[in-house]
């Protein structure tokens, strides 16, 4: 059978619990097949200590090898700060506003996947699968057929794609995506996100619908298809037996024994409509007194991208809400909203989640959103709680169970919120039932076995298809 090889900007050691999304997939898919994953180290050096190899580093991690690969700071600033971060993290989650069209970035973004390309070239096996991850990579199978790769090739979006005149907003859109045709299979997380893309190479791009899911466009056919990805739904509740997610799972019961929890769990991201949340939970309290006193939230908002100004103007916005709520509504023994900036270890999330009788997932654009999957996936199907989902999260077209809001409507979403807190014990277990069982059929090797089977897993012989790279529309 053919070497899977991996390629993302975050890698985590599959050994280890890892800090959740991406790099908790791809390790528990990677565990599965053993193969090679390729991606960022994680370092950032001074441009004049540039290794002449870029500190290329291979090393096993039980059935995986990790190749990894460090950034300069110019590099890392333009990349992965600039047009990763500034530019299409904000265009695909639909935020034109809080974009920044330096056109600095793109080079250094070209640059970059340029440099990833020609290390992985030289790692790559002719009867490899290479499977590639993320926005930060978009261009790499470009790169890769530039150097003269004919691997079968796959890309895997997590975030959104938008709607097309959202992204022919974006300066250099039209390359981005004739860099899609590069690849053989492109896979979206929601039937949303694929009617997007057909919408716009078809009507942008001028092409041919050849099947349901395939399309082409300048001389290459590429399949398009929803892949939603899934959580280790065995591995997630192995995780909550354990005595950290226990331990914690009594703290919280024993300390909150006169309350009502609610929690939520994020990256500090302005994609994941933290303020609006606490808008609402303040109309909770305020429009239904019978919450004063007992419900409480708790808000783990783990610090991401710093260094971008977006962070920290949400960031800022955040504590304003918290320090607000809890002056106006805290009593001297109950604070109604416990704000934790800091990365809760992955141990302990299962028990947290147990412990709570709601979680208000309520991102304003979510590629997925894997902790509404992690938190069904924790509850005790005798007495489970109730998950608030965002209709804007990708997981809402799976998780029809849950009760799912608008979260720009925070009013509606105070009363989903009530309605979630007092759910008689039948219709929880009716809803946790259906949830639980869908996020097992459609689990995270469901997921992996579904994309690799569309890029012809078995097959070893490379694409026949001809590739002309890209290099005249650059
Ligand atoms: C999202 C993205 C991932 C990214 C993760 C953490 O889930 O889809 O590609 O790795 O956020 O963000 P960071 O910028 O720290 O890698």
């Amino acid at each position: 059978m053919a070497r899977l090889v991996v390629v993302s900007n975050r890698l985590a050691d599959p050994r280890k619990a890892a800090a959740g999304g991406l790099a908790v997939a791809l390790g528990e898919a990677l565990n599965q097949s053993g193969g090679l994953w390729f991606g960022w180290s994680g370092e950032v050096v001074e441009d004049a200590a540039r290794a002449p190899d870029d500190g290329l580093q291979v090393q096993p991690a039980g059935r995986v090898t990790l190749a990894t690969v460090d950034l300069t700071k110019s590099d890392h600033d333009a990349y992965y700060l600039g047009y990763s971060n500034r530019v299409l993290w904000p265009v695909f989650h639909y935020r034109l506003d809080l974009a920044d069209f330096d056109a600095g970035f793109l080079s250094g973004y070209r640059r970059v996947n340029k440099m990833f390309a020609r290390h992985l070239m030289e790692l790559l096996r002719p009867d490899d699968i290479v499977w590639i991850h993320d926005y930060h990579l978009i261009p790499l199978a470009d790169e890769l057929r530039a150097l003269g790769s004919r691997h079968r090739i796959g890309f895997f979006l997590h975030i959104p794609l938008p709607p097309p005149l959202v992204l022919a907003a974006l300066p250099g859109h039209e390359w981005l995506i004739r860099a899609l045709f590069a690849y053989d299979v492109v896979g979206f997380q929601s039937q949303a996100d694929v009617s997007h893309f057909e919408r716009f190479v078809m009507n942008e791009a001028g092409a041919e619908k050849l099947a349901s899911d395939r399309f082409r466009c300048y001389d290459r056919s590429v399949v398009a298809r929803a892949f939603p990805i899934g959580i280790d739904v065995d591995e997630f509740q192995r995780l909550g037996q354990m005595r950290e997610a226990r331990e914690m799972y009594e703290t919280m019961r024993e300390q909150y024994s006169r309350r009502e929890l609610l929690v939520g769990i994020d990256r500090l991201d302005y994609s994941k409509g933290l303020p609006q949340r606490l808008r609402a939970f303040r109309n909770l309290l305020q429009d239904y007194p019978d919450t004063r006193d007992r419900a409480t939230l708790i808000q783990i908002a783990s610090p991401t991208r710093e260094d971008v100004r977006a962070y920290t103007t949400i960031r800022r916005e955040l504590e304003g809400l918290c320090g607000h709520i809890n002056g106006n509504y805290g009593e001297i023994d109950w604070m109604p909203v416990r704000y934790i900036n800091r990365t809760l270890p992955r141990r302990k999330l299962p028990g947290l989640c147990r412990a709570s009788r709601v979680a208000l997932v309520t991102p304003l654009r979510d590629g997925m959103n894997l902790v509404a999957k992690e938190y069904v996936a924790a509850q005790d199907p005798a007495d489970p709680g109730v998950l608030v989902l965002s209709r804007f999260a990708g997981a809402a077209e799976q998780m029809r169970e849950a009760l799912l809001v608008n979260p720009y409507d925070t009013q509606g979403t105070a009363r989903a919120i009530h309605q979630a807190l007092k759910m008689p014990l039948e219709e929880r277990q009716r809803r946790h039932a259906a949830l639980l069982a869908g996020i097992r059929a459609q689990d995270v090797h469901w997921w992996r076995r579904s994309f690799l089977a569309a890029l012809g897993d078995e097959v070893s012989a490379p694409s026949e298809e001809s590739y002309e790279p890209a290099e005249e529309a650059r």
